[in-house]
């Protein structure tokens, strides 16, 4: 159960990738719980770094009681050779920056890092949970050697929590966002054979996990976001034509997505992902939106 506002201890939190789908709405929730919120930005933040040089104005940890950090390379895009680099390296390179730089802190702030369900193996393999082990191909490499970047901070004795986030859904950003033409011009329809499990997390409680994280001292290690039930392509696809009142007939090949993203599509647009969360249900985190129909009803017409 999350504690309310005023029985809150108020903290400094440092966010990376403030700008982005999850850390806009998460900042202004952290602030109005009564945080005290620091950004750190390539561009347009309280302070500034470059991952690729290292470089992190001097001051960004001083009384920092945790960093969140959500920054990285977009997964979105053809996965050219330097496209991979820079997703791998914006991660990897990110995190083990601010490990050292919190291993150099006198307060040791704990450590809030984004992740993937992608860190699973994205073929059927029937449900995963948290301890299930980390799956093949260049998202699952990346995951786990994002998570890996911050192992000096556990073998330091640091609380360090691993989001491993699912497909978050909002109308404006994110996978959904970039289903929304086709369906609404009524030519969506499933993808492959339909029967791949998409795991799912409404946006409002993706930033009450990371709030959880942030406020529940004695929460560490991986933590699976995802709704309590996946859906599988067929379910999602329908359910979004329902609430959008438009047909979904116009199936869409698999070598079609194979043809058009190449590996990025097979590895997110046709990965099977049931993923359950586990560590959420044990620490009774209590979804607002645990339905998909609501999910995209509230994102659709928000
Ligand atoms: N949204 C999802 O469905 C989902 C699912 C699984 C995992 N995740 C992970 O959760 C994190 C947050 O997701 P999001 O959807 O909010 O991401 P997002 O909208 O793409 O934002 C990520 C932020 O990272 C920073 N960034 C972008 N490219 C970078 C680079 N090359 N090097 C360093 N920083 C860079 C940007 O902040 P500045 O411009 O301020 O530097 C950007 O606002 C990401 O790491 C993402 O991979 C998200």
């Amino acid at each position: 159960m999350t504690k309310n506002r005023d029985s809150v201890r108020h903290q400094a939190v440092l966010v990376t990738g403030a700008t982005g789908l999850v850390g806009q709405p998460l900042v202004d929730a952290l602030k109005a719980r009564g945080h005290t919120v620091r950004t750190l930005s390539r561009r347009s933040g309280d302070f500034l770094w470059d991952v690729p040089a290292g470089t992190m104005d001097a001051s960004t940890l001083d009384d920092v009681d945790c960093v969140v950090h959500l920054a990285g390379e977009p997964i979105a895009q053809r996965w050219s050779a330097k496209a991979k680099r820079r997703i791998l390296e914006s991660r990897v390179s990110g995190t083990s920056m601010l490990a050292n730089a919190i291993l150099s802190t006198p307060n040791r702030p704990a450590f809030i890092c984004a992740s993937g369900i992608n860190y699973y193996e994205n073929k059927p393999v029937g449900t995963v949970d948290e301890n299930s082990p980390s799956g093949s191909g260049f998202l699952a490499e990346v995951c786990s050697k994002w998570e890996a970047a911050a192992a000096p901070l556990i073998d330091n004795g640091s609380r360090v929590v691993f989001v491993r986030t699912g497909i978050a859904l909002s109308a404006t950003g994110g996978a959904l966002a970039q289903m929304l033409l086709p369906f609404k011009s009524g030519v969506g329809g499933r993808i492959g054979s339909g029967a791949q499990h998409m795991s799912w997390i409404a946006l409002n409680d993706l930033v009450a996990v990371y709030i959880r994280a942030v406020e529940d001292s004695g929460l560490a290690g991986p933590i699976n976001a995802v709704a309590p039930q996946s859906a599988t392509n067929i379910t999602f696809t329908k359910t979004l034509g329902k609430v959008l009142h438009r047909p979904t007939l116009f199936p869409i090949p698999a070598f079609l997505i194979k043809m058009l993203f190449g590996q990025m599509g097979t590895e997110t647009i046709l990965a099977d992902l049931d993923v359950r969360p586990k560590r959420l249900k044990e620490i009774k985190f209590t979804w607002q939106t645990p339905k998909l129909a609501e999910a995209l009803q509230e994102c659709l017409i928000s």
